[in-house]
């Protein structure tokens, strides 16, 4: 095994279908090749959540659930939690003195998200700093390759400026990180946004059957296509984009391509040619998950192990870091 791949996540609860096509899908085929570390980023959900933490320990349980349910395995791969591993937050003031502020002001994703959300102040520190913590998250376990959401791509640029700039102070102590970005479609949640948790329009992967087909059944269509006799395009139709181009055969498409086209099958009939395949799809994973669900200390005893791992990994970059600098 060459190269150590490091991914994490806010913990925002039970995950859904744009997650598992937007990063997990590629953390499983990754895992079967490389030395992975897998963390839960509850440092990052305190840049927006500072005020109402209450809710992070048991949306950090959720979320290894479903890691675990999908196939991330705590016997190949290293799982733990952000804020168990102190060495990030040394690493991230070391890095905060050279990461100049105008960097941090231009991020893309940093203007975004203070124009979106206004229900929270984020004239805070910590939330400017943001990139710079991620970047402390992955350097210090010289992480070669780092799998992201498309939206994580300005801050894995960043991350790579700092890390060159550390470098040319200090002598080549990282590797630069590189974004691995999943080939994957856009997943469209049920109203035919982007599929996100806020708003409110997302199938999780632990969610009832009922509930999955139910809101298949409901989700947005081409709004173009009214009645039955309108014709339709699956390239524009949320459902298709999101579901039959994962889940079902090239016949199928063929034959919604065709229908649609022609108004020759309904929009209902459509949808019900592709849910059996979403709920096979989910039905090994709600039974694992079952499974895992009846040791209550599954979770906490898989993290205490994984951070053992990994502060063992950090302690030694810090060592490195600290000699690089100086400070020893
Ligand atoms: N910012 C990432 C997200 O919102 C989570 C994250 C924190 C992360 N540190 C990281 C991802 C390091 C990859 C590498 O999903
Ligand atoms: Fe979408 Fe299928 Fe309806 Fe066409 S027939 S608009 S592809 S749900």
């Amino acid at each position: 095994m060459q190269g150590r791949v490091l991914s994490g996540m806010r913990p925002t609860g039970k995950l859904h279908f744009g997650h598992y096509h937007g990063v997990l899908a590629n953390w499983l085929k990754l895992q079967e090749e490389y030395e992975c570390f897998f963390f839960i980023a509850d440092w990052h959900a305190l840049t927006t959540d500072y005020a109402a933490p209450q809710s992070i320990a048991e949306n950090s349980r959720q979320m290894v659930l479903d890691w675990l349910s999908i196939g991330i395995d705590p016997a190949r791969s290293t799982i733990f939690r952000q804020s168990s591993i102190p060495a990030h937050a040394e690493l991230f003031v070391l890095l905060s003195m050279i990461t100049p502020l105008p960097w941090l002001e231009r991020n893309p994703t940093y203007k975004e998200q203070m124009q979106e959300i206004r229900d929270k102040d984020l004239h805070t520190f910590g939330f400017l700093g943001y990139p710079v913590l991620q970047t402390a998250d992955i350097i210090v376990y010289k992480a070669n390759k780092v799998p992201v959401g498309l939206d994580q791509a300005p801050h894995l640029e960043l991350s790579r400026e700092i890390t060159r700039r550390f470098n040319n102070f200090y002598g080549p102590v990282f590797p630069e990180p590189e974004t691995i970005l999943t080939a994957s479609p856009k997943v469209l949640g049920t109203d035919g946004r982007k599929m996100s948790k806020s708003y409110n329009n997302s199938i999780f992967l632990s969610d009832p059957p009922e509930a999955v087909e139910q809101k298949m059944l409901t989700m947005m269509t081409d709004t173009a296509r009214k009645r039955r006799t309108d014709t339709g395009n699956p390239d524009v139709c949320p459902l298709f984009i999101t579901f039959h181009t994962l889940y079902s055969d090239g016949k199928t498409i063929e034959w919604v391509r065709e229908g649609c086209a022609t108004a020759a099958i309904g929009c209902m009939e459509c949808k019900r040619s592709v849910i059996p395949k979403v709920l096979d799809f989910l039905r090994p994973i709600q039974e694992k998950r079952r499974e895992l669900e009846k040791d209550p200390s599954l979770v906490s005893s898989i993290l205490e192990a994984g951070s053992k791992k990994a502060s063992l990994v950090a302690s030694e970059t810090m060592a490195h870091v600290r000699s690089a600098m100086g400070l020893s």
